[in-house]
């Protein structure tokens, strides 16, 4: 898909990248507090509340998304490290494979499984949504259990991800973490 590489990541890209991994982490907190919050008439807006925000944090990761495959088509991504063991070279492409698949049809999948609930998707409680698919509680049971699966997926592939990058700042010593993180150069 890449036809340049150029040597770094520009500010967009970086910003992009914490950005999501912001909202991720959000996404997951936000849910579990949901999850957490017992059903009665005290706590039922709270309730209401987290599960929009959760909603916010997946689209806005879902329109990020769409940012960083535009920025990596115009302008391409820096190589992956040529010191890297094949091994270890195909972990690294086959993890930013799986995280873009997921960044991807996680969120979607989350605004089906609203759309099927018979639910409108309220984008920040101001712009509502198309719906993705009509009402179908059969069909919301089986999304939401996929978007179960392909949350931990994501939680478990952000774990090596996280651990391929200290990988690099720890044991190779190598400028691999730098290039996300600017000032790790100085
Ligand atoms: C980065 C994006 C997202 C992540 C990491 C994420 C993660 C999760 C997780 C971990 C759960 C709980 C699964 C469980 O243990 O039961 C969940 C549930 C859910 N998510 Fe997401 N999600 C994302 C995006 C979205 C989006 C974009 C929407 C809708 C627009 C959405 C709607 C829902 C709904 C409706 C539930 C079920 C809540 C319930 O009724 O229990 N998610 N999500």
């Amino acid at each position: 898909m890449k036809t340049k590489s150029p040597s770094n990541y520009n500010a967009l890209q970086i910003s992009v990248h914490w950005l999501t991994a912001l909202l991720i982490l959000a996404a997951f907190i936000l849910v579990w507090t949901f999850d957490n919050t017992p059903l009665a008439p005290d706590t039922f807006k709270l309730k209401l509340q987290l599960i929009a925000w959760h909603k916010w944090a997946g689209i806005t990761v879902l329109m990020l998304f769409a940012i960083r495959l535009a920025c990596k088509l115009v302008r391409g991504t820096p190589a992956i490290d040529p010191n890297l063991k094949p091994i270890e070279r195909k972990m690294a492409v086959g993890v930013h494979h799986l995280l873009y698949l997921l960044m991807f049809a996680l969120p979607l999948i989350g605004w089906a499984l609203t759309s099927a609930k018979g639910y409108p998707v309220m984008l920040y409680g101001v712009w509502q949504l198309p719906d993705l698919v009509a009402k179908n509680e059969d069909l919301a049971h089986t999304l939401k259990e996929i978007h179960e699966v392909l949350a931990y997926g994501l939680l478990a592939i952000v774990g090596l991800h996280i651990a391929g990058a200290l990988k690099h700042y720890v044991i190779d010593k190598d400028g691999t973490l730098a290039r996300m993180i600017p000032f790790l150069k100085r």
